[in-house]
């Protein structure tokens, strides 16, 4: 039994897997197929923080496969009122087939993992955010082409989605230039060494997308560090992707952002609403990608 807690958990061997499978189950959707193999399964979520793309797609996705999507809310549940989460475990994962959780510390969904009969995905902690970066990746590459040897200029905090992209770009190949403001940097916490071929830090946001392939960003506050938001957006009013920031990149570069996106703040509204932003099919294909890893972790590879 296979859990997807982290971005470095799958090789690029299984990725370049789950891409082509993606693309396989997005093609038959958008056909008109029906596709399920999961016809009487369940999928838990368990949500500590708020959500919209995560929610729908997997919710969707599931459904679209035949089965079914348990959508928990832990205030809703006793894990609101102190149940251990070792118990919310393996009492949730003796009934249903596979689980995903968006919690706080990366710690509770390892527990989490630990204690649980059926695979587990991390929709989102503190730490990381591996679905995201899946579906950013298959986003470049249905665009652009393959990412590896590319650029990705990340300009904002260093948070759980760039934390993702850093795992991902020794995976991949490419190399992340993050810019962020002083006191903001990147703490490494996944005990591998990142060479300057794959990642480097900066505090301008103009070298930092420096002909680079990707341009993105997100939110300077994330869920969970609420009560840091007026101090953060004073340090980072100057760490936005405006259309002089995109200048700076290579002409036939794209901006992506996770979202939900503050216009005006990180990112000025002719960019995200421009030309080169692909972020509404980045989110659709949430969706797809999520649903290549629930049949793989469900099923391993699937020919058909
Ligand atoms: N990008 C993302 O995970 O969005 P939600 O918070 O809406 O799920
Ligand atoms: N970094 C953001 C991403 C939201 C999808 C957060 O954690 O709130």
């Amino acid at each position: 039994m296979r859990h997807y807690l982290q971005f470095k958990d799958f090789t690029r061997d299984e990725y370049e897997y789950l891409f082509e499978r993606a693309k396989k189950l997005k093609a038959r959707l958008k056909a008109g197929q029906l596709y399920q193999p999961f016809v009487g399964r369940v999928l838990g979520m368990i949500f500590e923080k708020s959500s919209t793309r995560t929610r729908v797609s997997f919710e969707a996705g599931m459904a679209q496969f035949g089965g079914h999507a348990m959508f928990m809310q832990s205030k809703d549940t006793q894990l609101g009122r102190g149940e251990p989460i070792e118990d919310v475990s393996k009492v949730i994962s003796r009934m249903v087939d596979i689980v995903m959780v968006r919690t706080f510390e990366q710690s509770i969904i390892e527990r989490f993992a630990e204690n649980s009969q059926v695979p587990v995905i991390n929709g989102l902690t503190n730490e990381y955010h591996p679905c995201q970066i899946m579906a950013d990746i298959f986003t470049y590459i249905e665009h652009r082409g393959p990412i590896t040897g590319k650029t990705v200029a990340w300009i904002g905090d260093s948070n759980n989605v760039s934390r993702t992209w850093l795992q991902a770009a020794k995976i991949f190949d490419f190399k992340l230039n993050l810019a962020c403001p002083r006191g903001y940097e990147m703490t490494v916490l996944d005990g591998e060494t990142y060479g300057k071929d794959h990642f480097e830090q900066f505090h301008d946001p103009y070298t930092a997308a420096r002909n680079a392939d990707i341009v993105t960003t997100d939110v300077s506050t994330s869920m969970g560090y609420e009560r840091e938001t007026l101090q953060r957006k004073k340090d980072f009013i100057n760490y936005k992707v405006s259309e002089k920031v995109m200048l700076q990149a290579k002409a036939d570069a794209v901006f992506m952002h996770c979202l939900p996106a503050h216009r005006g703040e990180e990112v000025d509204p002719e960019v995200i609403d421009g030309a080169q932003s692909i972020v509404w099919d980045e989110a659709e294909n949430r969706m797809h990608t999520q649903k290549a890893l629930i049949e793989y972790l469900l099923l391993g590879r699937v020919e058909d």
